[in-house]
């Protein structure tokens, strides 16, 4: 997982010896406007820096972002906060059993006076959405929101509505052995472009979660915790620009493909990763440079980023999986023994 963003570099001028002269310099307006919104997301959440940095990299990338982690361990109150930072449109649905598909989609109402049938937008309509506990939903409903995800659009009575752009999904869940809940299909997983996990605070975070409520804080009442929009869709639109001209050189790009191919020999598992993954993976490490102020991605700029973008892209054998391995020890190993260009 990425550490937090860095402290702003040097600006590498044109033509010195860490890159040709065409190379983008990031610009650091753009460049502190984004990571303003961890200091914004700060103002409510303790820690959990990696799943931030994580988010930002999705809002860059225009990808969607799986979190998991076990219950109170702000996964809500984490995209509640980055929604209130960002002048956006946001919505949030709580994924319940009983949720049907076009409560997520929109549906067809009938209007009485005019005697027509008119499409109703659902929430997935919307900048970014908070689709909370996604697996305590039904695989139909499910499905639903996943196909939005891919296609950016839904059909219903066989028209295709665009959704808005920028259309980012966070969903959150808890991991999945827990009791009530129905794992999303493995075949779709890889519509997310992360997957991040929020551990349990370290003990010093915790102290802090707790001096804050005593002192009043309330997290329902994020305006008065100081959080404000601090970013917007024009600032995205412009760093993603920016993002798109980062350079890969070949040798990074084959690196990635590389590792990519390498869980494909992997015998603890069933499934590696695909040219999508791969893909994804070049994108998010991309994003990632350009936050950390450079204008190329380097070997280890793709080692960051392996573990969020590949892990849920994997799948294992039940023989490894009963000896003790995971998807992140697999990809460790992997990552030890491919060759990282120089
Ligand atoms: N890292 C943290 N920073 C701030 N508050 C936290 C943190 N971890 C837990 N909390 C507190 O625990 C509550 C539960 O968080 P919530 O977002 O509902 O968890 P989850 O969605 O993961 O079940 C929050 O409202 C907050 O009061
Ligand atoms: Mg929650």
């Amino acid at each position: 997982m990425p550490a937090p963003v860095p402290a702003p570099v040097e600006p590498t001028g044109p033509g010195t010896d860490d890159g040709p002269a065409h190379v983008l310099t990031p610009s650091e307006e753009l460049r502190q406007g984004l990571a303003a919104l961890r200091a914004e997301v700060a103002k409510a959440v303790v820690g959990q820096d990696a799943a931030v940095t994580g988010l930002v990299i999705a809002l860059l990338c225009r990808g969607h972002v799986l979190l998991e982690g076990v219950p109170g361990v702000a996964k809500t109150l984490l995209v509640r906060t980055l929604s209130a930072a960002l002048d956006l449109d946001t919505k949030r649905v709580q994924f319940t059993p009983d949720l049907m598909p076009g409560d997520v989609t929109g549906s067809l109402v009938y209007d009485a006076r005019t005697a027509e049938f008119s499409f109703r937008e659902g929430p997935v309509f919307t900048n970014l959405l908070l689709a909370d506990e996604i697996n305590r939903t039904p695989p139909k409903t499910q499905a639903s929101l996943l196909e939005a995800m891919e296609e950016r659009q839904v059909s219903v009575d066989g028209t295709p509505r665009a959704l808005p752009d920028p259309f980012v999904v966070v969903a959150t869940q808890n991991p999945v052995e827990y009791e009530g809940t129905y794992a999303l299909p493995e075949a779709q997983l890889d519509r997310f472009l992360l997957k991040l996990t929020l551990p349990l605070p370290e003990r010093e975070h915790e102290v802090e979660v707790m001096r804050r409520h005593s002192q009043g804080f309330d997290p329902r009442d994020l305006a008065a915790a100081g959080v404000r929009p601090v970013s917007d869709a024009d600032q995205l639109t412009r760093a993603r620009e920016e993002v798109a001209r980062v350079q890969v050189a070949d040798e990074v790009l084959a690196y990635a493909v590389d590792v990519c191919r390498a869980t494909r020999q992997s015998p603890s598992l069933s499934l590696g990763v695909s040219p999508r993954g791969a893909a994804a993976l070049l994108a998010a490490a991309r994003a990632w440079a350009w936050l950390s102020g450079r204008g190329y991605v380097t070997p280890d700029d793709v080692k960051a980023l392996a573990h969020p973008t590949l892990r849920h892209r994997v799948q294992l054998r039940a023989e490894a999986e009963l000896e003790g391995v995971t998807a992140e020890s697999v990809l460790d190993t992997v990552l030890a023994a491919v060759p990282v260009p120089r």
